[in-house]
């Protein structure tokens, strides 16, 4: 494995609850991100894949509090536990400029009054106030030439941009700071297919022209994270759970979980288009009370006695990771998706 761009460590992130109750909606994740490479973090909605984003972005408005975490990244050492309220000032230099999120919905946040110039300079001077609106315009055309995208979007107000479009400017703006990691939050979702190859090539330029030296690409779209991803990080209930290359995950899930969301999604070839699938049994749990021991235990076909007791520690088989009771059993042994398919 190429070296580690960025290493995230014991990541926790809680909504407090006017209950009193908080709900850990990320719980103390582990992850990385490798040089150069595209990883994809995927899992049902609602099991804390947009906060794990923010947090990593430091980003935190309350009700969202980092309250644990640290992030390597080039020669930095962050620490995200002082991540309180979007008042930190500490991480004011990092944010967008050594990582930069894309959020989710961020096409439609575009305000209607803003030509696409203003938010480009705007966007370039929340960092530096000394950049001039030429520089900041400059380097927003010489981005959009290298990515073969049309300058006149710069004179255009969001609403005269189609769709696909749209996305793939916002995309270029998240990355004028030229960030070290772009954390792309749902960025295909809202989009036709032909506009999704569209983005994707771009994202895939990007790094290739070291734009940007790793991308966090989040969605639930499985389909779209094995086409463009070269890892896989498979989260459920606030936790990772499974972390691996794609083409592994994909062929060798070792995971429960990860085995049943590949099993979940349609495939439309000749030969399985008939084939039944079901899809994962219930619902993710409320963060706010998780199940005991593994939180998948409730849905899992292979749960055993100590599934619900004790929580499993991530087992490390070459450079893929699984937290699970099942698979410390068989090593490097593959789900066998016809449990899933019972
Ligand atoms: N403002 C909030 N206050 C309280 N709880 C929240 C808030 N925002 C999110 N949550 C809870 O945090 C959990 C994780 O939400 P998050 O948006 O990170 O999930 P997600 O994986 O990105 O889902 P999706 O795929 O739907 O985008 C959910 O259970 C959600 O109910
Ligand atoms: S730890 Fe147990 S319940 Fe959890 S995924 Fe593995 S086998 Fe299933
Ligand atoms: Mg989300």
């Amino acid at each position: 494995m190429s070296g580690i761009l960025m290493r995230a460590s014991n990541v926790t992130a809680v909504y407090a609850a006017d209950t009193g109750q908080d709900v850990p909606a990320v719980d103390n994740v582990t992850l990385e991100v490798p040089e150069g490479q595209i990883l994809g973090l995927a899992g049902e909605s609602g099991c804390g894949k947009t906060t794990l984003g923010n947090a990593l972005a430091m980003i935190a408005n309350p009700p969202l509090y980092v309250i644990a975490g640290k992030m390597a990244i080039d020669d930095h050492e962050i620490d995200l536990s002082t991540l309180a309220a979007g008042a930190d000032q500490a991480h004011r230099p990092y944010r967008g400029a050594t990582v930069s999120l894309l959020p989710q919905g961020a096409m439609n946040a575009i305000s209607p009054t803003l030509r696409i110039r203003d938010l480009v300079v705007d966007v370039m001077r929340a960092h530096d106030k000394q950049t001039t609106k030429e520089d900041a315009l400059d380097r927003a055309s010489d981005r959009l030439k290298m990515l073969e995208m049309p300058t006149r979007v710069l004179d255009q107000y969001a609403h005269q941009l189609s769709g696909g479009m749209k996305q793939r400017m916002v995309t270029v703006v998240s990355t004028l700071l030229n960030p070290a990691l772009l954390i792309a939050d749902e960025p295909t979702s809202a989009l036709d297919v032909s506009s999704q190859k569209a983005l994707i090539e771009m994202l895939l330029a990007m790094v290739e022209r070291k734009i940007m030296r790793g991308v966090i690409f989040i969605t639930h779209d499985l389909p779209v994270l094995s086409m463009v991803t070269d890892r896989l990080a498979i989260m459920y209930a606030g936790k990772i759970v499974e972390a691996g290359p794609t083409e592994e995950l994909v062929n060798h899930a070792r995971h429960p979980y990860t085995s049943a969301l590949l099993s979940s999604v349609l495939d439309p070839t000749e030969e399985t288009r008939t084939k039944h699938v079901l899809g994962i049994p219930g619902s993710p749990p409320n963060l706010g009370n998780p199940p005991t021991g593994c939180r998948f235990h409730p849905r899992c076909s292979f749960a055993m006695p100590e599934c619900s007791l004790k929580e499993p520690q991530f087992l490390h088989e070459r450079d893929h990771s699984v937290a699970c009771w099942w698979a410390n059993d068989h090593a490097f042994e593959t789900v066998p998706t016809e449990v899933n398919q019972a």
